[in-house]
């Protein structure tokens, strides 16, 4: 009796473990999770970011799919908060068995989530976290951008050969990683390239009034401002930088990027400053062209440095896939850190020994709220 009862209930953990297998990743589905910003401050985060991976599923799909499977894609909200970030991966992992995770693109909530990726062996992809600390955190977590480091020597190139500066203070958000590392990296380049920085002043991210830094460091007389920020409270400083009387260009990085940064008065306080980012729309690039009219068709809006990104991540993702023949985890992983001049929207993509992608990145120019081409900076 007792031997028939503990065999039955191997025979049922058996089929337990083999119906569960089998559903990893969702039976005749192949199931990825993503999770992003889509609500609270920085919500053009999240929808650009999500409509990109999305178009690139769709199209994944009619063309037949992976593995004679359709991709499924599964996206929750973590509303730009780190803690909700570490829940949601959570729950793709745990509850929904997903195959991969896709996200996200603020550093602090890469940095939640990816610890998760890790432990339970999924392998997780950042399309825009450029915080080298992301994909440190281990051999499971890749991205398809260039890390803080790299656009650190690119801004430093920028303001010593172009903007011809030398004397710089920054303003820097202390509630993001991505923004104290920037600032970071920034001074250590900047001042290798002989440059000075004659004052470093603070904010938290939603704050509304900067007066107090601003007049600090307008106290110093700047060449320019370095301030390596969101878009979210780029145009606020911007603003009051102008109503104090400082006139120097104002730049910064990736972070900028969003079409609100240039809203209302932010408009003319910002012409004529500059920021780096991933791509520029004006590239005439087919690819680049191609997905922009692939984009706009289907959401009647222009993509973002986001949107082009997860984009890719998403294609990088479906390649591993197919050069692995399987949905095994470990195998996708060890195809991902295999991916070798991919041709994707965002230019070429290699994934280097530390899971970061080598890429060049773009200067633009803020001129009439419209971003332009101003160069590119090779690594
Ligand atoms: N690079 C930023 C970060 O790591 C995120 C970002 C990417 C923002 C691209 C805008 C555009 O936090």
């Amino acid at each position: 009796m007792k031997k028939l009862f503990f065999g039955s209930l191997t025979i049922l953990a058996a089929s337990f473990i083999m119906f569960s297998a089998c559903n990893k990743g969702g039976g005749n589905e192949i199931l990825i999770g993503e999770y992003g910003s889509l609500t609270g401050s920085e919500a053009t985060f999240g929808i650009s970011s999500t409509n990109g991976l999305k178009l690139a599923i769709e199209e994944c799909n009619n063309n037949g799919g992976l593995l004679n499977k359709k991709v499924k894609l599964i996206t929750y909200d973590d509303q730009g908060k780190p803690s909700e970030a570490q829940t949601v991966v959570q729950r793709l992992i745990k509850n929904d068995n997903v195959i991969a995770v896709i996200g996200e693109v603020a550093s602090s909530r890469s940095k939640a989530g990816a610890p998760i990726c890790q432990q339970n062996k999924i392998p997780m992809i950042s399309p825009a976290s450029t915080n080298p600390e992301v994909t440190a955190i281990g051999d499971y977590v890749f991205r398809v951008c260039f890390i803080d480091p790299f656009q650190a020597t690119v801004l430093t190139k920028f303001a010593v050969n172009s903007l011809k500066v030398k004397r710089v203070a920054i303003l820097k958000d202390v509630k993001n990683a991505y923004s104290t590392g920037l600032a970071e990296f920034f001074e250590k380049e900047f001042k290798a390239a002989g440059g000075e920085i004659i004052e470093v002043q603070s904010y938290s991210a939603g704050d509304k009034d900067f007066k107090a830094q601003l007049t600090a460091i307008k106290s110093k007389n700047p060449e320019a401002i370095f301030i390596p920020g969101y878009y979210t409270d780029v145009g606020l400083i911007a603003i009051q930088a102008r109503e104090i009387g400082i006139t120097v260009p104002l730049f910064g990085g990736d972070g900028w990027e969003s079409e609100k940064l240039t809203e209302g008065k932010a408009k003319d306080a910002l012409e004529g400053c500059y920021f780096s980012t991933h791509v520029s729309t004006e590239n005439p690039d087919p690819a680049v062209q191609n997905f922009i009219k692939k984009y706009k068709e289907k959401y009647n809006m222009m993509p973002d440095a986001m949107s082009f990104l997860s984009y890719d991540a998403g294609l990088i993702l479906f390649d591993a896939i197919k050069r692995a023949g399987s949905l095994e985890s470990e195998k996708i992983k060890n195809e991902l850190a295999r991916t070798k001049d991919f041709a994707g929207v965002t230019g070429k993509i290699s994934i280097n020994e530390q899971r970061n992608a080598i890429k060049p990145a773009v200067i633009l120019e803020i001129k009439g709220g419209q971003f332009k081409y101003k160069e590119t900076i090779q690594p």
